[in-house]
């Protein structure tokens, strides 16, 4: 399969991998595709994302996908956080193969998923700002 340089450095060097202790939010999504898993912390001041770590059970392309997503959403507002697409995170990687596409979707899902679980904590309901993050078992197909 033909991954790009950026995907390969993202891959081999991925930025923002592990946990945060005291996260102000966290997102757990799986793939319906694959059945791989992605968790993603969150700490935000304000109305920013101050820091952002994920650990995934993913395949390179979602590592890469992620590590690339974190540091798009590192020091933006939440607002920035939600427009992220995974097409915005794919063409900063210069592409994916089409097989791998479904494996970008796991980092913007686990993006949502953590800024709802940050809502909740603060008693709003996530719903009109963040909208739906499928669950994880509506995700098996
Ligand atoms: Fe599961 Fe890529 S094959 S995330």
């Amino acid at each position: 399969m033909n991954y790009s340089e950026k995907v390969m450095d993202h891959f081999t060097n991925p930025r923002n991998v592990g946990e945060i202790p005291d996260a102000d939010g966290i997102g757990e999504v799986g793939n319906a595709k694959c059945g791989d898993i992605m968790k993603m912390y969150l700490k935000i001041e304000g109305t920013t994302i101050t820091d952002v770590k994920f650990k995934t059970f993913g395949c390179g392309a979602a590592v890469a996908t992620s590590s690339m997503a974190t540091e798009m959403i590192k020091g933006r507002s939440i607002e920035e956080a939600l427009q992220l697409t995974n097409k915005a995170v794919m063409e900063a990687l210069d592409g994916l193969p089409p097989v791998k596409v479904h494996c970008s979707v796991l980092a913007e899902q686990a993006i949502k998923a953590a800024l709802s679980d940050y809502y909740r904590r603060q008693g709003i309901d996530p719903g009109p700002i963040v909208g739906t993050v499928p669950e994880c078992e509506d995700r098996h197909e």
